[in-house]
């Protein structure tokens, strides 16, 4: 049975004022804590302030990106060592936004998700077609290429990883993939990894992203292949962030 993993991507958003404020709420969901991890990725420079909010909770905290290399001369960019020592469990890698404005490759992201395991951090890999190549058929080419530049890194680069299948044409749009969409597009990224290791298939968290919020998650969180979310906007409303872990942890709870 896989434990229902929630992460919220606060994005490019969160001012110093309100960052523990939210975060706080956070950890006083009155939820069954047992049954659903949470993590929170706030802007780099808020999560020294989040983690001392939220440590010695359950929840736990993360970046939203990292460099490949893990020092040097890459002025704007932070390193995986640093997200350690900030006490970081996970780190966001190969995020649509990333890839689309900041002109991440597959290749890239490969790197980024080396540099995560690497430091010891646990690297949620976002995949996800754009609705461009949804509507010319082209979704699962295009999400089995994303997975297969990490899957080609390493005999087994999935064990302690998690990844977040976010459809670009869902983020941010209201837009959500169907129940059964999301299903399905689940059901191959876990089988391209069990062709080539059954036992990590069976264990890997695989989240949905794309305008998840308190209406859909309950619908989203009971498919056989959905483990949870990772959430953009709604985490930023300590009451919808709420309901949606409510979901995920009665979904966990029926599992
Ligand atoms: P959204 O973003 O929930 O605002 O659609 C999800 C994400 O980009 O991770």
């Amino acid at each position: 049975m896989r434990r229902p993993l929630v992460v919220g991507n606060w994005k490019m958003n969160g001012r110093l004022g309100e960052a523990e404020e939210l975060a706080r709420a956070i950890t006083s969901a009155e939820i069954d804590w047992d049954r659903v991890g949470v993590g929170v990725c706030p802007p780099f420079p808020l999560i020294e302030r989040v983690a001392g909010a939220v440590s010695g909770s359950p929840v736990a905290w993360g970046g939203q990106n990292l460099h490949a290399e893990d020092s040097g001369a890459f002025t704007g960019e932070v390193h995986g060592p640093l997200l350690r020592d900030l006490g970081c469990t996970y780190v966001i890698v190969g995020h649509s936004e990333r890839r689309g404005y900041f002109a991440e490759t597959n290749e890239d992201v490969a790197a980024k998700f080396e540099a995560a395991h690497r430091n010891d951090l646990v690297p949620i890999l976002c995949v996800g077609e754009t609705e461009e190549e949804r509507d010319a058929g082209r979704a699962e080419p295009v999400v089995r290429a994303q997975m297969e530049a990490v899957l080609d890194l390493a005999e087994d680069p999935f064990a302690g990883a998690v990844v977040a299948y976010e459809p670009v044409w869902a983020i941010g749009t209201g837009r959500t993939a169907t129940p059964e969409q999301a299903q399905e597009m689940h059901a191959l990224i876990r089988s391209l990894v069990g062709d080539r290791q059954p036992q990590t298939a069976q264990t890997l968290p695989l989240l949905y992203g794309g305008s998840v919020k308190s209406a859909n998650a309950a619908e989203l969180m009971p498919q056989a292949d959905v483990d949870g979310a990772l959430v953009g906007g709604a985490c930023l409303k300590a009451d919808e962030f709420q309901a949606i872990l409510k979901a995920a942890a009665q979904a966990g709870a029926g599992a």
